[in-house]
């Protein structure tokens, strides 16, 4: 039985119509991190931050699943041995795309949090700044999204993953943003054959066993059916 591990980034949702961060023309070159990806810039300004992921959100619910998050649906649906699908993405592509256990190390556009009291439930598609925690009524609602400088969710469960993988994927990420372009690393460490299946070298293409450079819908599909048939 092969454990995989499965880590995907803005590049797998990138032929969806969702843009990336960092690609010409990306997140990045339209907003300041320190604005919009921040508590303090949720501090500062929170119609601002609150507004840019209803923006987000918007945009997700308008664009459909490609064949990369189709044939990771297929590749859960069939394999046999432990699959965790940890995606650095907030959009919810993967569950639409038929993934029914996806890992949102980053957080996610469908999540609204209550910094008071930590409860989260589904976001409305437009949050509001005033909005009140459904549990304890603090008027403290907030994207639940992990911003610069705060710590990822559930990064036990996946260095347990990692410390089993027989395989780590890397999809559609610069490998700019740790801890998440440290799992090769890690993975590596424990014995995993890592591969990185991205349009171009990311930032640490070096440290992979194996890169396939292309498009995410064809070279996801592509490892799916050879991991499938093997
Ligand atoms: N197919 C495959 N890869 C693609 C495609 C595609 N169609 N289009 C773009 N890519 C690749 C780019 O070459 C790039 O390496 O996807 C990667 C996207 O990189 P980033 O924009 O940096 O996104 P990501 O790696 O997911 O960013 C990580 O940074 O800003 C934070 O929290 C944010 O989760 C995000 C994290």
């Amino acid at each position: 039985m092969t454990n995989l591990v499965i880590l995907t980034g803005a590049g797998i949702s990138a032929e969806s119509g969702i843009s990336t961060f960092r690609d010409d023309g990306g997140l990045w070159a339209k907003h300041r991190i320190e604005d919009v990806a921040t508590p303090e810039g949720f501090a500062r300004d929170p119609e601002l931050v609150v507004n840019f992921y209803n923006e987000r959100r918007a945009q997700a619910a308008s664009v459909a699943p490609n064949t990369a998050h189709k044939a990771l649906a297929n590749l859960e649906a069939q394999h046999q041995g432990d699959l965790l699908l940890v995606t650095q993405n907030v959009d919810d592509l993967h569950e639409r795309g038929g993934n029914p256990h996806v890992l949102h190390m980053h957080g996610a556009l469908n999540s609204a949090l209550c910094a008071s009291c930590d409860h989260r439930w589904p976001a409305p598609m437009r949050m509001l700044v005033a909005d009140s925690c459904p549990n304890c009524s603090a008027p403290m609602a907030r994207p639940d999204i992990v911003w610069f400088g705060e710590m990822p969710y559930q990064m036990d469960r996946i260095e347990r993953a990692l410390s089993k993988a027989d395989i780590f994927v890397a999809i559609g990420t610069s490998g700019n943003v740790y801890p998440a372009a440290g799992f090769v690393e890690m993975a590596s460490h424990y014995g995993a054959h890592t591969i990185e299946l991205n349009l171009e070298p990311s930032a640490v293409v070096s440290q992979f066993d194996e890169t396939r450079f292309g498009k995410a819908s064809e070279t996801v599909p592509q490892w799916v059916s050879e991991i499938l048939n093997k």
